[in-house]
């Protein structure tokens, strides 16, 4: 009764939550395992953003519970933000879920499961479905343990949970709460660690990580705590590159922009969340900017960085988007030049602001405008990725390709590389001159000092 599979569904976050679950449970003497049926209890960590991924981990469940009807001490769980969002109302809709955990609760779940286990050995009548969603002080210093992996490179950091925003269309302030930075000193500590392991890729990960500890420390000579961050993170040895998601517009003061110029190891990819092109729509989904402003933004970090990277989310169908509003956000997410974005179908939450909106969009219409972007965006990234084809590139080695016996790594930029390359380069940084792009991988092989080897 002690195998575990956690299955995670949505963002970066959510993975990062996964681990601290499976790290967690591995120190109380339970073993994860990577597949669902060695497992005595499977675990759904969930995402909320979208109906489509809440509908996802509510099947998955209802499969779930057939295999518990063979198998009484089988054991399912959902954790995360569908069980913050829909909590109690989960426990009707699927009766043999064991386990109900918050967003803010993670840490308790190997509590939960030995009280479980040692309720299903007494043999007694099944005991009462977990419901665990209560908010908790100090929750967001929670997520700071990492699985041992052989040759991890890159790694997720977590550094604030919560988004005080009320973006008309987002769940997320519901499901994670009002914005908890961790300590400086905390998140500074894990990256050390992190570094003597080998890892030499960070990923600063939050909500709206531009907020960090803005009610917590000061401003020093006008660099806000994130930057101060960045900063202290750029002077660990061993780390090679630093990124973030997701940062949000509002935070993209003098400090952040030149914190590109300043600090080496900040590589030059922003994923700057755009969300709509359109002044118009901007203001409906209660977002603080113009396409003025997010325009200066861009402009202000192209002027630092000439060859920045740029990747976006942007939502198409929200209510009340018109023809006209779409073509006019579409074609500044045409003259923004962005190399990558997640393109979103609007899709109504619960208890958000746009819920109760009129002039919903039907779904061929979401559909339509969706490949709308989807076409430019493929076309942009493609352009971009053939301006590489001649230079020579410096690519962070991840490890072997999942098909066929090449390489793979990253670019500053986030340019998915590919190259013949060998188990020593794991970790390592190496120069490729690159042959031929696609649109979404560059292709080439590695050079030292001009001189072609391997
Ligand atoms: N800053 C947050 C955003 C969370 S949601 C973070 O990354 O943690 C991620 C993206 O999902 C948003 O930027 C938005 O583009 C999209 N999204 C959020 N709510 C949505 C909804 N109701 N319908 C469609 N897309 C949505
Ligand atoms: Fe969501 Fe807006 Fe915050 S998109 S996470 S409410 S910045």
């Amino acid at each position: 009764m002690n195998r575990v599979y956690i299955k995670t569904y949505g963002c970066q976050m959510n993975e990062r939550d996964s681990e601290q679950v499976a790290s967690s449970l591995r120190d109380r003497g339970y073993s994860v395992v990577d597949n669902e049926f060695d497992a005595d209890v499977v675990l759904l960590n969930t995402c909320s953003v979208r109906d489509q991924a809440e509908q996802k981990a509510i099947g998955k469940a209802g499969y779930l519970a057939k295999r518990k009807r063979s198998d009484p001490n089988f054991m399912i769980g959902v954790l995360g933000c569908m069980a913050q969002n829909r909590g109690s109302e989960l426990m009707d809709r699927l009766p043999d879920l064991d386990l109900i955990v918050g967003t803010q609760k993670f840490h308790a779940v190997p509590d939960h499961l030995d009280h479980l286990i040692k309720s299903y050995s007494a043999q007694g009548p099944r005991p009462a479905t977990v419901l665990d969603i209560d908010e908790e002080e100090g929750s967001q210093n929670a997520i700071k343990d990492h699985l041992p992996k052989q040759d991890q490179v890159s790694a997720f950091v977590s550094i604030m949970q919560g988004c005080n925003m009320n973006c008309a269309f987002c769940i997320v302030p519901k499901t994670r709460g009002r914005e908890r930075a961790r300590p400086m000193e905390q998140i500074v500590e894990e990256v050390h660690e992190l570094a003597e392991q080998g890892v030499k890729e960070v990923t600063l990960l939050g909500q709206i990580v531009t907020s960090y500890g803005r009610r917590d420390f000061p401003v020093v000579d006008g660099k806000s705590p994130f930057v101060q961050l960045i900063e202290r993170i750029n002077d660990i040895d061993g780390i090679e590159r630093i990124r973030f998601t997701s940062p949000h517009p509002r935070g993209f003061k003098q400090d952040l922009v030149e914190a590109y110029r300043d600090v080496p190891k900040l590589c030059e990819y922003v994923h700057l969340p755009l969300q709509a092109g359109c002044n118009k729509t901007l203001r409906a989904m209660n977002r603080p900017y113009t396409k003025e402003r997010f325009r200066e933004i861009v402009d202000s970090l192209r002027a630092v960085v000439p060859d920045m990277y740029f990747s976006t989310d942007i939502i198409v169908g929200f209510p009340g988007e018109t023809e006209e509003d779409f073509s006019e956000s579409a074609a500044f997410f045409e003259d923004i030049g962005f190399d990558m974005s997640y393109i979103f179908k609007y899709s109504i939450r619960t208890g958000t602001p746009a819920e109760t909106m009129l002039d919903q969009i039907s779904t061929e219409e979401k559909e339509r405008r969706n490949h709308v972007l989807l076409d430019i965006l493929a076309k942009r990234s493609l352009w971009r990725n053939e301006q590489l084809v001649g230079t020579v590139q410096e690519i962070l080695v991840e490890g072997p390709a999942k098909k066929g016996d090449k390489f793979v790594g990253k670019t500053r930029g986030y340019r998915n590389s590919i190259f013949d390359g060998d188990e020593r380069l794991i970790g390592q940084l190496v120069q490729m001159k690159v042959n031929r792009a696609t649109a979404s991988t560059i292709y080439g092989d590695l050079v030292l000092a001009g001189v072609d080897t391997i």
